[in-house]
C-alpha cells in the first residue's frame, strides 16, 4: 500500500554556477522535476519545488582565476543566466535561490557546528600538497603533473583525462600547482571527516531494506557502495571560497562543497517558507524526492542522509531519489568545459517561442534507465512527424470545423453513438495509464499516453469524417464535432505539466479556465454554446535550415576543440647520426605544377634538382593552388626509390608540415639557395 502523505517537498540538483545550464541538466533534473511538480499542484496536493545555484567548489575559483575576476563575479553572471533562462523555459520552482545567500550561510554553518559539537566528525591530519609562492593548500584540480598509470603530462590531481583513472593530486609524477607552475611541496595539515562507516546499518536498513522500489540504477549504485564497506569524508577544504568552518582554529578552511550544497535545499525552503519550512522537513507525513543526475546518487542516497540522520531533530530522509543517466549530445558526452553543449539561453534565443519543443524532445527521449543521445535531426522529426503532424494537426483540423460548421461554437452531442463512448472508454484508459506513469517517475512512457489522447483524436476524426457526414446530416457533425472539442479539452490538461505553454493556448482557445487533474478521462469539459476563440496553430514546422545552422555550429565546437587539444608527437627514439646521412635531403626550384587527372589530393611537380629535372608527385593538392607554387623552392627527398602514383612516375618526396586541423604546409629554405644542395 502507498503511504498517505500530506504534501510533498520536491527538490532539484542545485547546478554549478560555474557556466550555463545545456540540455543535460535539463533532460537529467529539471524537466523531470518540473512536470512531477506541475501534477501534483494539478492535483490540488501542497508541493514546494526547490531550486538554486551551487555557488562554492573549486572548478567556480578557477574559472574565476582564469579569467582574472572574483569567484562572486563568476557565480553572479552565471545564477542570472541559469534563473533566467530557467524560468523562460517554464520551469516553476517556487524558489530558485544561491547558496552565497546570508540565509544559507547561517543555516549551513550551524548544521556543521552540530555536528561538531556532538562528536560526529573525526579530526585528521594528512599530508597535502602547498604552494609556497601562492602560500596556499592546492586542491586536488589545482595541481596537475604527469598520470603515473599512462604518463600523460597533462593530467590532473584528481583525475587523468587521458586515461580515466581517478587520482589523488599527491600521486602525481612531477606535481605543478596550477595557480604559479611551482612544484608544491608536501604539508600537514587538519581536516574533519563524516565517519560514514558510523552509519552503515541505518543507511543499508533505510535503502536496501526499505526502499526496494527505487530505480534499479539508483539502488544498485547504493547497494554497491555499502557493500564495498563506507570510509570517512573529508567535510572540509583549504580553500578561501566557501562557508567558512565554524570552529576555532580553523582560518583559512570552509565546508566542502559537497557538505554545504544539499543543505542549500534546506536554506532555500526556510528562505521560501520562513514560518513553516520546518514541516516541510521534518514532519515525516511530509513525502521528499530528490531529483538528480546519477553522478549526484552517492551524495544524496548515502552522504547526506547520513548527515541528516547525525543531525536528528527529526530531519525526514527523502522518499525517492529518481535519478537520471545522462544525456550525450550528437554522440559525445556533453562537457562545459569542452563547450559541448546546448546551451538552454542559447536555445532559447536561437528558437524563440518553441520551449515545449525542447521540454517535449527532452522527455520524449529522457535519460530514464540508460544513456540517451540527443540529434537535431531527432529534434526536427520529433517536432514536424510528432507535435506538428500528430498533436498540433488533431487539435487544428477540430478547431476549424468547428469554425467552419457552427461558427465556432461548441456544438451539443445529442447523437452519441458506440463510436463516440468508445473514444471516452479509451480516453479513460489512457488517462490511468498517464497518471500511473506520471506517480511512478516514468515520464517518457507518460508523455507517450498523453500523445496517445492526440492519436486517438486523429483516428477518430478519421473514422467519423465529419466533412462528409456534413453533406446530409449536421446532428451528426454537431455531436462528432462536440466529442473532438473534449478530446481537445482533455490535451489541454493531460500536456500541462509537459508542455504548459501549449497547454495554456490551447486552453485560452477553448476558454477553459482553472485546469484540475480531475477533469481528465471528462466527456464534458466544454458547454455546448460556449464560443470558441479563432484557432492559432500550436506548433510550426522546423526547416533544414535552422537544423543546419545548429550542426554547424557543432561542427565548429568539435575543430576548435581538435585544435586545443592538440599536442606535439612523443619525441622519437634516438638514432645515430650515420642513419640521417642516408637520407639524401635537397633544395629544389619549382619549374611546373598541375593538378594530376582523376586524383583530387595530387600535385604533379617539375622540379629543377641543380642536375636535372624530376617529376615528384605529392598530395597536397587540397591545401595549394598549383600556380602559386611556380618558382617557389621546396625541400625533398631526393633518394627514395620511384614509384607511380596514379600513372605518374614520382622521383622522390617533397617534404611538409601537418598542423593540428589535418593541412599540410610544405617546407622550403627561407632564403635563396641554388637547386641541389643538400639538407643536413
Ligand atoms: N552542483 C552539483 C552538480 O552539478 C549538484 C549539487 S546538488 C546538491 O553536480 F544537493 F548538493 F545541492
Ligand atoms: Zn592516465
Amino acid at each position: 500500500m502507498e503511504k498517505k502523505f500530506k504534501r510533498t517537498l520536491v527538490t532539484t540538483a542545485l547546478p554549478y554556477a560555474n557556466g550555463p545550464v545545456h540540455i543535460g541538466h535539463l533532460a537529467g533534473v529539471y524537466v523531470p522535476a518540473d512536470i512531477y511538480t506541475r501534477f501534483l499542484r494539478l492535483r490540488g496536493e501542497d508541493v514546494v519545488m526547490i531550486g538554486g545555484s551551487d555557488e562554492h567548489g573549486v572548478p567556480i575559483t578557477i574559472k574565476a582565476q582564469n579569467e582574472g575576476v572574483t569567484p562572486q563575479d563568476i557565480v553572479d553572471r552565471y545564477h542570472a543566466i541559469i534563473k533566467d533562462s530557467m524560468e523562460e523555459l517554464g520551469v516553476s520552482f517556487d524558489i530558485y535561490s544561491r547558496t552565497t545567500s546570508d540565509i544559507h550561510a547561517e543555516t549551513a554553518s550551524e548544521f556543521f557546528r552540530r555536528l561538531y559539537d556532538n562528536g560526529h566528525f573525526v579530526e585528521k591530519t594528512s599530508m597535502q600538497l602547498y604552494d609556497e609562492k601562492a602560500n596556499q593548500f592546492l586542491a586536488d584540480r589545482y595541481v596537475t603533473g604527469e598520470c603515473p598509470h599512462c604518463h600523460y603530462d597533462r593530467a590532473y590531481g584528481d583525475q587523468c583525462e587521458k586515461c580515466g583513472s581517478s587520482l589523488n593530486a599527491t600521486d602525481l609524477i612531477n606535481p605543478k600547482s596550477a595557480i604559479t607552475g611551482n612544484t608544491p611541496v608536501l604539508k600537514e595539515t587538519k581536516h574533519w571527516y563524516l565517519p560514514l562507516d558510523r552509519w552503515e546499518t541505518p543507511l543499508s536498513e533505510w535503502i536496501l531494506e526499505g526502499h526496494k522500489e527505487w530505480k534499479t540504477n539508483v539502488y544498485g549504485q547504493c547497494k554497491s557502495w555499502i557493500d564495498l564497506g563506507l570510509q570517512p569524508r573529508a567535510v572540509s577544504r583549504d580553500l578561501d571560497w566557501g562557508v567558512p568552518v565554524p570552529v576555532e582554529g580553523a582560518e583559512g578552511k570552509v565546508l566542502y562543497v559537497w557538505f554545504d550544497a544539499p543543505i542549500g535545499y534546506i536554506s532555500n525552503t526556510k528562505e521560501l517558507l520562513p514560518d513553516s519550512w520546518e514541516t516541510y522537513w521534518k514532519d515525516p507525513e511530509t513525502r521528499i524526492i530528490n531529483f538528480i543526475g546519477k553522478d549526484n546518487i552517492v551524495f544524496h542516497c548515502i552522504i547526506f542522509p547520513a548527515m541528516l540522520m547525525a543531525y536528528g531533530d527529526n530531519y525526514q530522509l527523502p522518499d525517492n531519489v529518481p535519478a537520471n543517466e545522462f544525456l550525450n549530445l550528437e554522440g559525445d558526452k556533453i562537457s562545459t568545459s569542452r563547450n559541448w553543449a546546448i546551451w538552454l539561453h542559447e536555445y532559447l534565443r536561437d528558437f524563440p517561442g518553441k520551449q515545449d519543443v525542447l521540454r517535449y524532445v527532452l522527455t520524449a527521449n529522457a535519460p530514464e534507465t540508460k544513456d540517451n543521445d540527443f540529434t537535431w535531426r531527432d529534434f526536427q522529426s520529433r517536432n514536424n512527424s510528432e507535435l506538428v503532424a500528430i498533436l498540433g494537426n488533431f487539435v487544428n483540423r477540430a478547431m476549424v470545423l468547428t469554425h467552419k460548421y457552427f461558427d465556432g461554437k461548441v456544438p451539443a452531442a445529442t447523437d452519441m453513438q458506440p463510436v463516440d463512448t468508445q473514444v471516452f472508454d479509451e480516453l479513460k484508459t489512457i488517462a490511468g495509464a498517464l497518471t500511473a506513469n506520471l506517480e511512478t517517475f516514468h515520464f517518457r512512457e507518460a508523455l507517450k499516453e498523453a500523445m496517445n489522447i492526440a492519436r486517438l483524436g486523429n483516428k477518430y476524426l478519421q473514422e467519423t469524417e465529419p466533412w462528409k457526414v456534413a453533406k446530409t446530416d449536421m446532428t451528426r457533425v454537431a455531436t462528432i464535432l462536440n466529442v473532438a472539442l473534449q478530446i481537445c479539452a482533455n490535451i489541454a490538461v493531460a500536456f500541462e505539466p509537459f508542455l504548459p505553454f501549449m497547454s495554456g493556448k490551447l486552453a485560452g482557445m477553448l476558454g477553459m479556465k482553472n485546469l484540475t487533474w480531475d477533469m481528465l478521462g471528462s466527456d464534458n469539459l466544454l458547454s455546448p454554446g460556449v464560443q470558441l476563440a479563432q484557432p492559432e496553430l500550436l506548433f510550426e514546422k522546423i526547416e533544414d535550415d535552422a537544423i543546419q545552422a545548429q550542426l554547424d555550429r557543432l561542427d565548429r565546437i568539435r575543430e576548435e576543440n581538435k585544435r586545443k587539444s592538440w599536442r606535439p608527437e612523443p619525441q622519437m627514439a634516438d638514432v645515430p647520426f650515420e642513419d640521417f646521412t642516408k637520407v639524401d635531403i635537397r633544395v629544389g626550384t619549382i619549374l611546373e605544377c598541375n593538378k594530376v587527372p582523376k586524383a583530387d589530393k595530387l600535385l604533379q611537380f617539375l622540379i629543377d634538382d641543380g642536375m636535372e629535372q624530376r617529376t615528384i608527385v605529392s598530395g597536397i593538392a587540397k591545401y595549394y593552388n598549383p600556380e602559386d607554387l611556380v618558382g617557389k623552392q621546396i625541400c625533398f627527398v631526393a633518394n627514395f626509390a620511384p614509384r607511380k602514383l596514379k600513372g605518374v612516375l614520382s622521383q622522390g618526396m617533397i617534404l611538409s608540415a601537418q598542423n593540428p586541423d589535418g593541412s599540410l604546409v610544405v617546407i622550403g629554405p627561407t632564403g635563396a639557395v641554388t637547386p641541389g644542395a643538400k639538407v643536413g
